[in-house]
């Protein structure tokens, strides 16, 4: 019998969508062995894109909070059917799983579809992942999903470039170079390599054993930890938490501290965060086997 794989995804940009249509070609390719069913979820109201620069730090609050909006319903075909093999596509949004992928979690559907079935994670972002693939592994524990891969592709460019290229890639929907600056977002040669890890994935589901997938994966380049980042985002988690909430609760005010709020994630980028590299980089050799350790976990698919 044909074993069924489920894509689901949320896209604004369509880089999500090439990458896990990438991932998937090894399936489709043996569509005598695979059946392949594609979801993309869909928001009742989506975000627009290019973002204006108002809805854009506007959306800060209920990402960081996890507050859902209203999805549509999945299509029956991905309801009523029980999967072999999920790859589930997300991206960040405020080092958080994004409003429409937080709000399929919620939605009451999700549980039904990921229960009992293993899953891979596959993220494309700037760089800041880690914390919020923490947060993502909590729900599909509590759904009893098992975590069993995951494929974070990333900017690679150093990370006062990506954020010009991404707002650039955002806020006018041009994601190739342009004057000095490179190109936004995964590089091309990654988004059609990652074709590569779809041939791991079905090699070890082919074989029934997933054993040592995520190792395989991370062998092949699927998973970069920058510890930098790791602590820029410990840092941050902090300060949104903050911020967040002040913004939720102070709802008269929320024009003039979305304001601020924007002013400071500008200084935080650009002032506090090359702060806190030269103190992590004074720090390496003190924290040199936490950091390991560290990197060692967050490249892996356990939680603790
Ligand atoms: C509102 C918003 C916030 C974002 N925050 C982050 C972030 O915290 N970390 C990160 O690495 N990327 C962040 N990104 C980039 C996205 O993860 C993603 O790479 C980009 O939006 C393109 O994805 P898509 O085409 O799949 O929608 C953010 C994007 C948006 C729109």
């Amino acid at each position: 019998m044909k074993k069924s794989i489920l894509v689901i995804y949320y896209t604004q940009t369509g880089q999500l969508e090439d990458i896990v249509k990438n991932i998937a070609q090894p399936f489709e390719d043996k569509n005598e062995e695979y059946e392949v069913t594609y979801y993309n979820i869909q928001l009742k109201e989506d975000f627009a894109f290019p973002w204006s620069n108002d809805v854009f730090f506007n959306t800060f609050p209920e990402s960081y909070l996890q507050i859902p909006s209203e999805i549509l319903p999945p299509p029956e075909e991905v309801l009523n059917k029980k999967f072999d093999l999920i790859l589930f596509g997300y991206q960040v949004w405020y080092l958080t799983p994004s409003i429409p992928i937080i709000s399929f979690l919620k939605s009451g559907f999700a549980q039904n579809i990921l229960k009992d079935t293993p899953v891979v994670t596959i993220s494309a972002t700037r760089n800041m992942w880690m914390l919020s693939q923490e947060k993502l592994k909590v729900y599909l524990r509590d759904m009893r999903a098992q975590l069993i891969g995951n494929i974070a592709l990333v900017d690679r460019h150093d990370n006062y470039t990506s954020v010009l290229t991404i707002l650039r890639w955002l806020t006018t929907g041009q994601k190739e170079k342009s004057g000095i600056l490179p190109a936004a977002g995964v590089s091309d040669e990654e988004i059609t390599g990652s074709v590569k890890y779809g041939r791991i994935i079905e090699t070890h589901c082919k074989n029934n054993d997933f054993t040592n997938l995520q190792p395989d994966l991370v062998k092949n380049g699927a998973v970069e930890i920058r510890p930098f980042l790791v602590r820029v985002e410990k840092v941050g988690n902090k300060i949104f938490t903050i911020w967040s909430n002040l913004i939720i609760k102070k709802k008269e005010k929320r024009p003039l501290l979305i304001k601020f709020f924007k002013v400071y994630l500008m200084a935080a980028i650009w002032i506090i965060s090359p702060i806190v590299l030269v103190l992590h980089l004074l720090t390496t050799p003190i924290f040199w086997f936490k950091r390991k350790r560290q990197r060692e976990y967050l490249q892996g698919i356990n939680l603790k």
